[in-house]
């Protein structure tokens, strides 16, 4: 098999997190995919942002959800990470679908909607992806069941991930209960029965976040099918190696 690496919040060890510079170094050190997070503004945006405040990432405070997208956008998200990178905006995901559907990179789009409940956060996002045909190359993965339910309720051909950061009693229970078509589950929760049990079901299992060099080959040993690593560059070394 060969397990996809998915360039966690983009170069994410390089570059500030879910930026376009973190974008565009993972698409030239050769990740197979990207991961990213959406949120929505006041005025409904979709913006590609982990934190649901914006004190670690930018020089702003509160949460994303008080700011229209004309008061976020003269935010800087990239200076507390390295003085080179002062003046990053925010990214919304119209620019980034914009520079990813000229690329061959997958898509991981993480609906950050399990501590704010974003409203038709699902149609909103699922517009933009068709709008630019990225649909079909998107994975959309939340740790909110009822999201990804809906997700799949509205629209049935959409490959959709359930996100698990704890081992459960049965996961895969969890994941036919929300009708995703993947799993994806923090590296604490990976067990070879978990990686058998999803490859019995034809289920994909992805893995985040890896970064280590054991636990990369650990995973690419499993067969897993995806990681998502904040290293992109030192994951494919270590599969070239493996
Ligand atoms: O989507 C995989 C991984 O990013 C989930 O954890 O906290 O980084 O959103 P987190």
């Amino acid at each position: 098999m060969n397990t996809a690496i998915y360039a966690h919040r983009g170069a994410s060890k390089i570059a500030p997190e879910n930026t376009m510079p973190a974008f565009k170094l993972a698409k030239k050190i050769g990740a197979d995919g990207i991961e990213t997070d959406v949120q929505l503004t006041k005025d409904h945006i979709p913006v590609l942002i982990h934190d649901e405040s914006l004190n670690r990432t930018t020089n702003g405070t509160g949460f994303i959800y008080q700011y229209t997208y004309e008061e976020l956008k003269n935010l800087d998200t990239g200076s507390w990470f390295a003085t080179k990178y002062k003046g990053t905006q925010i990214v919304t995901l119209e620019e980034f679908l914009t520079w990813i559907k000229d690329t061959k990179l997958k898509l991981n789009l993480e609906l950050k909607n399990n501590i704010v409940d974003y409203s038709s956060i699902e149609y909103i996002v699922q517009e933009q992806l068709q709008h630019f045909n990225m649909d079909t190359r998107t994975v959309i993965s939340s740790f909110n069941p009822n999201s990804i339910r809906r997700y799949n309720d509205l629209f049935p051909d959409a490959d959709t991930a359930l996100l698990l950061s704890k081992r459960v009693k049965d996961p895969l229970a969890r994941v036919r209960e929300v009708g995703a078509n993947g799993l994806h589950t923090k590296y604490s929760v990976l067990t070879r029965r978990l990686v058998k049990d999803c490859q019995n079901n034809d289920l994909p299992l992805r893995i985040y976040t890896v970064n280590r060099p054991s636990r990369l080959m650990r995973c690419y040993k499993l067969n897993c099918n995806g990681i998502f690593t904040d290293v992109p560059h030192s994951a494919i070394e270590y599969k070239e190696l493996y």
